[in-house]
């Protein structure tokens, strides 16, 4: 065997075994110029944004406006999760499921490894050791991320706990476990060649093999591609671990709302993504005396307490928000957030002053730079930011943050909500009967496409607890594993489960009748008092739903009309929602539990099909 000599690779912090012969092996097929192990500190992250300034990736914004952030537009074409590039690549293509892309896991090494040999050429290959959830948990959930991606170092500081700190959970002792992933832009570069702003690839994969707990995306830079302990490890990688340890790895948000007698509630919430997760985890109620804080608005772990109790931990560090449509009206305190700087935009409209602009923020300026570098003004056609363009900022900042964020124990979670976005048939909230029933919610959970992304306007997609991309096996025995959490617990400690649509609309199909953003709190008002047993509910076919005289209401700016179009339980309505069930139901075939099906046939017999 050759001993390479690359600069940097004998210089690791930390001594294991297994780590120190991933990183040599991945630096000897990749070839970088050097190889940096990061330390996660201040002076790391001056050295690499200046890094992407002089490359001109980066532009500093302001720093009277947003101190120490900055602006990045990527390349046009890697702007978003890619669904059709992503692989779970277990060994056996039934425990990918019928929702997931799959290959052999030895095939997808092979075409992988090609793509990979000397891919780094001509850049820095970091080592990013880091923690998804508190360091001090037990065990951690450590990872380490080989990126040649500066853009992906500095989000990563943001994003989750990393470098020296978590090193010390490396050094405890020789076979302490971490999930291994490697990504590459794809993009290597030749002497003396001048660097792309975004460097990255056409051909794409983002792929996962979930029994060796191991991860490898190449030629994309984009946030859910690439920051790997997001979307690949906390949902994808870890579904895989909860299924196997008794826990669940959920797309959920965790709020605490606090009464007006300041009795606590933690609750979690699914939602597809651009349904208002972020949203609702800031929250500022508008009924006097409630309050909201913040542990989380993308992915919460759960897991069984000694109490029985099901306790929630948030994987992340900081938010990766959908910036168009955030604005002081609708999140405040994102807003507070992002204001405090240390933040990073990507894909949004930069203004002619070095601040950030993106659709329906207040003030619109007269100028800008748009997302694809070039000049807009308010009558260009094209949007300004990116649909999907982000923020990424820390959690740290916000203005809400619960003090019990970080704690290794997590929070008893006392109620989880499902919701999408539905013009008809899902009423504004509906508490399950059951833990059972609670799960044929979320496993028949439902969106409609919007405009803006491919296929029918309007067309209803089955979205399973919000987690179509991320369930990293067998839909199947995903909601099984749901079904078996009930029944292994104590049923008066489970959370109750709720099914939540802020989206109904009028009869002409035109208006969303339910005020929905700070309002939702009356909403979770309802809940915690049925908690408390303190609020009644009509018993429907469908579920328990309230009436508007069950609500509080008061103050609401909303006729009585559209409250009650809004809590409507139409059966007309459910007799058409039927058959799409089913039909999902018959893509999953014989991996679908008898208890799901049991559920459908109640459902049916209750609406009198
Ligand atoms: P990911 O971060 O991609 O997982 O999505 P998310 O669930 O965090 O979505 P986000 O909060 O960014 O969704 C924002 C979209 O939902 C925007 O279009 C908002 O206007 C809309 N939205 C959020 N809450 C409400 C609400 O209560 N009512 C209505 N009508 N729209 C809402
Ligand atoms: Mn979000
Ligand atoms: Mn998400």
């Amino acid at each position: 065997m050759t001993a390479l000599t690359i600069p940097g690779l004998d210089q690791a912090p930390v001594n294991h075994e297994r780590l120190l012969s991933w990183v040599r092996e991945v630096a000897e097929l990749t070839t970088p110029e050097q190889v940096v192990w990061c330390d996660g500190s201040q002076q790391e992250w001056e050295r690499l944004t200046n890094r992407l300034v002089e490359a001109g990736t980066f532009k500093r914004l302001d720093e009277s406006k947003k101190p120490e952030s900055f602006w990045t537009a990527s390349d046009p074409t890697d702007v978003a999760r890619v669904e059709e590039r992503t692989f779970i690549c277990s060994r056996e293509k039934k425990d990918a499921g019928v929702t997931n892309n799959w290959m052999d896991p030895d095939q997808m090494k092979a075409t992988m490894t090609e793509l990979y040999r000397g891919c780094m050429r001509g850049r820095t290959m970091y080592v990013v050791p880091f923690c998804m959830g508190p360091v001090e948990a037990e065990p951690p959930r450590l990872g380490v991320e080989i990126t040649d991606s500066e853009y992906v170092v500095v989000s990563m500081h943001i994003m989750t706990r990393m470098g020296d700190r978590v090193l010390e959970r490396f050094s405890e002792s020789e076979d302490v476990e971490f999930v291994p992933a490697l990504h590459s832009v794809g993009a290597p570069l030749e002497p003396g060649q001048q660097d792309s702003t975004w460097p990255c690839n056409e051909i794409k994969y983002i792929t996962h093999f979930p029994e060796e707990r191991l991860i490898w995306s190449f030629g994309s830079g984009y946030g859910g591609n690439a920051l790997l302990g997001k979307k690949c490890y906390s949902l994808r990688i870890a579904s895989a671990m909860a299924r196997d340890e008794g826990w669940l790895a959920e797309h959920m948000l965790i709020l605490k709302l606090i009464s007006p007698e300041n009795k606590v509630y933690y609750v979690a919430a699914a939602f597809p993504s651009a349904c208002g997760k972020t949203n609702l985890a800031m929250l500022e109620p508008t009924i006097p005396g409630w309050r909201v804080e913040t542990l989380g608005d993308d992915i919460a772990w759960m897991r069984f307490g000694e109490d029985g109790r099901l306790y929630a931990v948030n994987p992340e560090a900081g938010f990766f928000g959908v910036a168009p449509g955030t604005n002081w009206k609708t999140n405040p305190n994102a807003m507070r957030t992002i204001e405090r700087g240390n933040s990073i935009f990507t894909n949004v409209a930069l203004t002619d002053d070095d601040d950030v602009w993106w659709e329906e923020m207040e003030g619109q300026p007269e100028h800008l730079t748009d997302w694809k570098r070039q000049d807009w003004t308010p009558d260009s056609d094209e949007k300004a930011a990116h649909p999907n363009s982000r923020y990424c900022t820390p959690m740290s900042q916000c203005p809400i943050l619960a003090p019990e964020w970080d704690d290794p124990q997590g929070v008893p979670i006392s109620a989880i909500l499902f919701g999408g976005r539905r013009k008809t048939t899902i009423p504004l909230v509906n508490e399950a009967f059951d833990w059972q029933h609670g799960v044929f919610m979320g496993a028949t959970l439902s969106s409609e496409k919007t405009a803006a992304a491919a296929g029918k306007v309007g067309e209803v997609r089955r979205d399973p607890m919000a987690m179509l991309p991320f369930i990293g096996y067998n839909v199947g025995d995903y909601f099984q594993h749901w079904v078996n959490m009930g029944k292994e617990a104590d049923a008066s400690k489970m959370p109750s489960i709720y099914y939540v649509n802020w989206f109904r609309r009028d009869p002409s199909g035109k208006k969303i009748v339910w005020p929905g953003f700070g309002e939702n709190c009356r909403v979770l008002k309802w809940i915690v008092d049925r908690l408390e047993g303190n609020a009644a509910a009509e018993e429907t076919a469908i579920g328990r739903v309230p009436t508007a005289e069950q609500l509080d209401l008061s103050g609401l700016e909303a006729t009585r009309e559209e409250i009650e179009q809004s809590l409507e339980v139409s059966l007309p309505e459910w007799r058409e929602e039927l058959p799409l069930i089913e039909e999902w139901f018959d893509t999953i075939g014989e991996d679908l539990p008898t208890s799901m099906r049991d559920e459908l046939e109640a459902l049916k017999q209750r609406i009198g099909e």
